[in-house]
């Protein structure tokens, strides 16, 4: 059973009269994220309290606990600094040919789109983007365009524009029946919706942590699958190579790897500075319960959607729509400098294609609900 959280606003720093109503562009740090990564910050005026060992531990934990929110085991998972440099290392351990297609979605993220229409150039493969469907069902729009040709389906868990879902679970199931791989950018789901690694079985799934997961900028995890543990990285460092544990042997070169996912995790991983602050929101978003996120956000948005609806302006029906991501439709397209008339009242949402993506956290309060509404209502 999942319980609605009473707001958060206390744990974060933001204005009474600001309304971020934009986690998908980016989530405010926590107070306790900006601790801890004031504190990371400074360590690195004393170098000799860095031991060797250091290098690893915080990376390991960081490394647990994304595995705890997608149901992984912490050997699945890579340290990577993005969304796209996750995908670059799908692109190259994914095999696909002139014959085969890579299914992406019709106005998709560029870091989960370039990657592939590049590796389309290289290897003849024909790009097919999947177009936005009219009942805005994106699964069965993606299970019918699911064949023997297809090698790769390259998918978010619900669209960056207007919050679309798309059933993983089931293209997943399909995906395997025709032998395809399924290479997953959650960047906007993670953290906020449920995924059990288990239940999806992506080859890789990647999100950067700077928004639902409310962690810091430069920094994501990406799960791979145990059959693509042997593959290659798209760098090579000496602390993804089997006993660079060991400072003063790391010149005796190795071919060997650390265990599982490891050998894709970025240079300078140990990212002395970041990682604490992707602990601490980490731990934070566990002990809230990503089940319990999900629920209270979707009240929140469910009531935005219904409220909208009576002023006219539509969004997908909340069957077909992530809980915490909206996305408002007006008859006629959105109002010019609508975007820009609500920053100036210190209410931030963001244009993308033709939606207004309106998406809050457990920081939003009824009150930024309300100037939220009643600047809307004021809107020419
Ligand atoms: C769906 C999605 N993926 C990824 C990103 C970020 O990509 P990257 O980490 O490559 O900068 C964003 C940012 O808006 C996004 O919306």
């Amino acid at each position: 059973m999942t319980i609605s959280i009473p707001c958060q606003r206390d744990l974060f720093d933001i204005p009474d009269d600001v309304a971020w109503l934009n986690c998908a562009q980016m989530s405010p740090t926590m107070r306790s994220v900006a601790e801890a990564g004031e504190a990371a910050i400074r360590r690195k005026e004393h170098p000799w309290t860095i031991s060797p060992v250091d290098f690893f531990t915080d990376s390991e934990i960081a490394r647990g606990l994304f595995a705890d929110v997608v149901n992984a085991n912490p050997d699945e998972v890579a340290i990577v600094p993005s969304a796209s440099y996750g995908m670059a290392i799908a692109a190259q351990n994914l095999s696909v040919g002139p014959d085969n297609r890579i299914l992406v979605l019709d106005e998709q993220f560029p870091s989960n789109l370039y990657v592939w229409s590049e590796l389309a150039k290289r290897t003849g493969a024909r790009i097919d983007v999947v177009p936005r469907p009219d009942d805005d069902d994106w699964t069965a729009a993606i299970l019918n365009r699911i064949g023997p040709d297809i090698a790769i389906a390259a998918l978010p868990n619900n669209h960056w524009t207007d919050g679309g879902l798309i059933d993983l679970e089931q293209i997943g199931a399909a995906l395997r029946d025709v032998g395809a791989a399924l290479a997953v950018d959650a960047t906007q789901s993670l953290g906020a919706m449920p995924f059990d690694v288990r239940r999806v079985r992506p080859d890789f799934l990647v999100a950067a942590c700077y928004k639902w997961m409310l962690g810091p900028y430069s920094l994501g995890f990406l799960y791979v699958d145990p059959k693509h543990h042997a593959g290659q990285p798209i760098e090579h460092n000496w602390i993804t190579r089997a006993g660079s544990e060991d400072f003063s042997d790391l010149v005796n070169y190795r071919d060997d790897y650390q265990p599982g996912a490891r050998r894709f995790d970025m240079g300078e991983r140990a990212n002395f500075g970041l990682m604490p602050q992707a602990i601490a929101a980490l731990r934070q978003i566990l002990d809230w319960g990503v089940d319990n996120i999900q629920a209270t956000l979707s009240a929140r948005t469910g009531e935005i959607a219904a409220r909208a609806r009576g002023m006219g302006i539509d969004s997908v029906s909340q069957g077909l729509r992530a809980g915490h991501f909206l996305g408002l439709r007006f008859e006629g397209g959105v109002p010019e400098g609508l975007g820009a008339r609500l920053a100036a009242e210190k209410i931030h949402i963001s244009v993308r294609g033709a939606s207004v993506r309106v998406t809050p956290h457990l920081y939003t309060n009824d009150e930024d609900i309300e100037r939220f509404f009643d600047a809307l209502g004021r809107a020419p």
